[in-house]
């Protein structure tokens, strides 16, 4: 199968006829549907986002969602300088050296969990993801809460919230389940920043929801295109987050009247802007030898002032990924998307390993550890730190378990 037909299917089972409709509309600049403006181009995404004045609270759009899940003050719903205020608060936590102080936590794992590949065994990236997502999460937030009940807590959350926005008779219901999810994801982060709890809420969400869309699918990528000579190339991680958008929609609504792609825009308006062809996911294959320039891949991540701060933890932590995979040249055995969950995923991504990593005698397993290991991948720095990854090891790791249990019993609904 191609990596493209395989990742559309995360896609088409989701949300088919969203997405039918994108692709058909994907030739214009910007048009307007009804009261929606959808916005395919790359300048106009841009200027939607830098430009226009957005209604940061508005029902249906992030900033909204995080109101509703979190309370207000969760940096998506916010404006000017409390804005401001807040992201000078976050820099601290994901800037360079806040990646380097995190990077050990999942380098540890991968340590720990990519052995399962050899002698012939299967490793399912879904879980493993939530496991690095929901372990990061906690030790950003300085939380000591089981991580894979935060990883569940923090999808559970997001998916409820997507699902109480969908029309229909179920939706009473729906809220009442999003509330409830809400609420456990709060208890769970609220112990140690009880003052900011919202925002540690948010975080924990836009960090677990993201990291399970991505390495999932920038992985099936890697495998099915064979993209694994490149994997000591920090374009690979780049170019699969640019051709998978984890986050291919992003719902604004507009506070002024404006001009997008030609196309006015009237305040109250709502817009759909389509990172993922904003990006050129559409349209470009990845091509870590000639990769997109920044300013086109970093839209995945958004532009201006609420662009993503956790761009750099997210590159590193893929970059970390497909490094320490590349010895197994893995190869996907059996692919389940998940039509559940908030961002277009994977449900389980079972891989095995087509060729084993030359042993390495008294040292870590790991290929970005340290120089003079298996297939060439030996002490890459990072794309965004610089520094070699680190496998320090605080404690012990515990055998894995499945994450979201909860998701497990509703595997007979799909
Ligand atoms: C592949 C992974 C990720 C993708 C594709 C992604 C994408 C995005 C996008 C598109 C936005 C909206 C930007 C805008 O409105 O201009 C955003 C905002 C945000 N992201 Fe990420 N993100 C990722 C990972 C993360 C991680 C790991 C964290 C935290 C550790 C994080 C935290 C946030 C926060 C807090 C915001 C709101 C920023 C603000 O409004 O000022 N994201 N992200």
């Amino acid at each position: 199968m191609s990596a493209r037909g395989r990742d559309r299917r995360v896609y088409l089972r989701s949300h088919p006829v969203l997405f039918a409709l994108l692709a058909a509309t994907r030739h214009r600049r910007a048009l307007r549907i009804g009261s929606t403006v959808l916005v395919h181009d790359r300048e106009a995404y841009r200027t939607a986002l830098t430009r226009v004045p957005l209604d940061r609270t508005a029902e249906g759009t992030t900033g909204g969602a995080a109101g509703e899940l979190a309370g207000r003050g969760a940096l998506f719903d916010q404006h000017g300088e409390d804005h401001r205020d807040t992201r000078r608060d976050t820099a601290d936590l994901l800037g360079a050296a806040g990646v380097a102080r995190l990077r050990p936590v999942w380098t540890a794992l991968l340590d720990a969990r990519l052995p399962a590949l050899a002698a012939g065994g299967r490793l399912d990236v879904v879980p493993l993801a939530a496991e690095i997502a929901g372990t990061t999460a906690a030790a950003l937030l300085d939380l000591g809460v089981d991580p894979l009940d935060l990883a569940s807590a923090a999808q559970e959350a997001a998916a409820a919230a997507a699902r109480a926005h969908l029309p229909g008779p179920g939706r009473r219901r729906a809220t009442r389940s999003a509330e409830a999810h809400a609420a456990r994801l709060l208890d769970l982060v609220a112990p140690a920043r009880r003052d900011e709890a919202g925002l540690a809420a948010m975080l924990a969400v836009a960090a677990v929801n993201t990291t399970v869309a991505a390495i999932p699918r920038a992985v099936a990528w890697a495998c099915d295109a064979g993209l694994w000579e490149h994997a000591s190339s920090p374009a690979l991680a780049d170019e699969l987050l640019r051709v998978t958008a984890p986050t291919p929609l992003l719902p604004r609504v507009a506070a002024a009247d404006a001009e997008v792609g030609g196309c006015p825009v009237r305040a109250g308006d709502r817009m759909l802007l389509i990172a993922r062809h904003a990006a050129g996911a559409h349209r470009d294959d990845p091509c870590p030898s000639n990769p997109a320039p920044p300013p086109t891949s970093q839209l995945v991540f958004g532009a201006g002032p609420h662009a993503c701060p956790g761009a750099r933890l997210a590159r590193t932590q893929l970059a970390d990924v497909l490094a320490a995979l590349a010895p197994y040249r893995p190869a996907v055995t059996r692919a389940r998307a998940d039509r559940r969950a908030a961002l277009p995923s994977w449900r389980s991504l079972a891989v095995r390993a087509t060729t084993q990593p030359t042993p390495r005698v008294g040292g870590p397993h790991h290929p970005t550890a340290g120089p003079g290991l298996g297939v060439g991948q030996a002490g890459r720095p990072s794309s965004s730190t610089g520094a070699p990854a680190s496998t320090t090891r605080t404690a012990p790791l515990p055998a894995p378990r499945r994450p979201a249990e909860g998701r497990e019993r509703r595997a007979g609904e799909r």
